[in-house]
């Protein structure tokens, strides 16, 4: 089988680390505690029966743990997970291999489901209810439909965009789990323990720091604590002082609230171009050479969370909080 298929992860250095440093089974997983106190009985509940876990679809802002909760998932079963994406998957073709080589209760994890191609999506549908698919062998007159029965299995969807599922796919996932931006003692949690993995220690006072800077999401709470390490081991310190840390997220241009470059310029586009808006998704797209999709799922889910902006039905508007914030920090 097509190993891109199949696995489109990369494979560069941060990537890897980023794999090593995640938790492996649930109870090392930090923070989204009704999630976890869910899941952990849907599991229980499916190993007392010696079933199959139902369908699991987890969605929320990116970085939050998607991925890493797929595999704790297949971890707790103690099964294989196959893992692929929405967009990896182009043919129909490529997702009936998949499915076929799955074992009984193994996790098939597709990240992005909502990037699946509809017709894709469909074969899914069968595969989901009652585990079987039809394929189509051969073209024309010679085309026939064979039936493959598959053994039972748990499909884990994630998406940034639950929204935009189709209500036949969104219905076939028995749990359905929302993943929410950390909180600062989540944050703060999550951030020693990789400290302790770099064996690196870290005081209160910059632990405080980068998980206020971190927009509640430990894969950017990660990012800024392997950097603020660099600079902090190239100055010869023992500890990570809160001098380095403001230091080194002064320069990486994250501001006080977390917030980077990109999100500076979304808001005075709103609040200087549009006069705070309302102004449409699209507009503030083009202003700003973003992609919509982007805008969209990535940079506006957390400044809406922090009260900068609010999504009416005329628009993007600017809140009286970003009036004051933006008027009084100097970042482009
Ligand atoms: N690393 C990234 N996310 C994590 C989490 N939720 N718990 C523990 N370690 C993590």
């Amino acid at each position: 089988m097509d190993e891109r298929i199949l696995d489109e992860h990369e494979h560069d250095n941060e990537a890897s680390l980023e794999l090593s440093l995640r938790p492996t089974k649930l109870h090392q997983y930090i923070g989204q505690d009704a999630l976890k106190s869910n899941l952990s009985v849907f599991i229980e509940a499916a190993r007392m029966r010696e079933e199959a876990l139902d369908h699991v679809i987890l969605h929320g802002p990116p970085g939050l743990g998607k991925t890493t909760l797929a595999n704790i998932i297949a971890a707790e079963m103690n099964v294989n997970i196959k893992t692929t994406s929405g967009p990896a998957v182009e043919r129909a073709g490529d997702l009936a291999a998949i499915l076929s080589s799955l074992e009984p209760g193994d996790v098939l994890f597709i990240d992005e489901i909502h990037r699946l191609p509809r017709f894709v999506e469909e074969i899914l549908y069968s595969a989901m209810e009652d585990f079987f698919i039809d394929v189509v062998i051969g073209q024309g007159d010679e085309a026939r439909s064979i039936r493959i029965d598959l053994p039972p299995f748990t499909l884990v969807g994630a998406t940034t965009r639950f929204g935009s599922l189709s209500a036949p796919l969104r219905d076939r996932f028995g749990v359905q789990l929302r993943l929410q931006y950390y909180d600062l003692d989540s944050l703060k949690l999550i951030i020693e323990r990789t400290a302790d993995i770099f064996e690196v220690a870290i005081p209160e006072n910059s632990l405080n720091e980068l998980a206020k800077r971190s927009r509640g999401t430990p894969r950017i709470a990660n990012r800024l604590l392997r950097r603020v390490r660099d600079f902090s081991m190239v100055k010869g310190e023992e500890a990570i002082t809160l001098e380095t840390t403001n230091y080194a997220l002064k320069v990486l241009e994250v501001d006080p609230e977390g917030l980077e470059p990109i999100d500076h310029k979304i808001m005075r586009t709103i609040i200087g171009t549009y006069g705070g808006g309302p102004v449409g998704l699209e507009t503030v797209a083009v202003s700003i050479g973003e992609e919509v999709v982007t805008l969209n799922d990535v940079y506006e889910p957390y400044l809406i969370q922090r009260g900068f902006l609010e999504r009416t039905p005329r628009g993007r508007k600017a809140t009286a909080k970003s009036f004051e914030y933006f008027k009084n920090i100097d970042m482009n």
